[in-house]
């Protein structure tokens, strides 16, 4: 069930960091490869944690590699996304 819920969440990861591409790609943000790159590496990184976190059956341990897992979107959303935040709202595109 946890190896289920750690896939749904990394299908629903790259889905969000897709779409948000798709929005920096059209408002023509400068800095767009740069997130890209570090949208790649947030995935590269959950998916080592979600594989190093399968066939553990400690629930502790189990629910610490969920955090580690939820920190990288939470990661995006703080850190990286704050970036292009005033881009969206400068060209007017936040309010679309
Ligand atoms: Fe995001
Ligand atoms: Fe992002």
């Amino acid at each position: 069930m946890c190896e289920n819920l750690f896939i749904t969440f990394q299908e629903q990861t790259a889905r969000h960091f897709k779409t948000e591409e798709l929005i920096l790609a059209e408002s023509n943000y400068p800095e767009i490869e740069e997130h890209r790159i570090y949208h790649k590496k947030l995935l590269l990184m959950a998916r080592e944690t979600s594989e190093k976190c399968q066939n553990m059956i400690d629930k502790v341990n189990l629910l610490k590699c969920f955090d580690e897992l939820i920190q990288f979107f939470i990661d995006d959303v703080v850190s990286g996304d704050l970036a292009y935040k005033y881009h969206l709202q400068n060209t007017g595109f936040a309010s679309r």
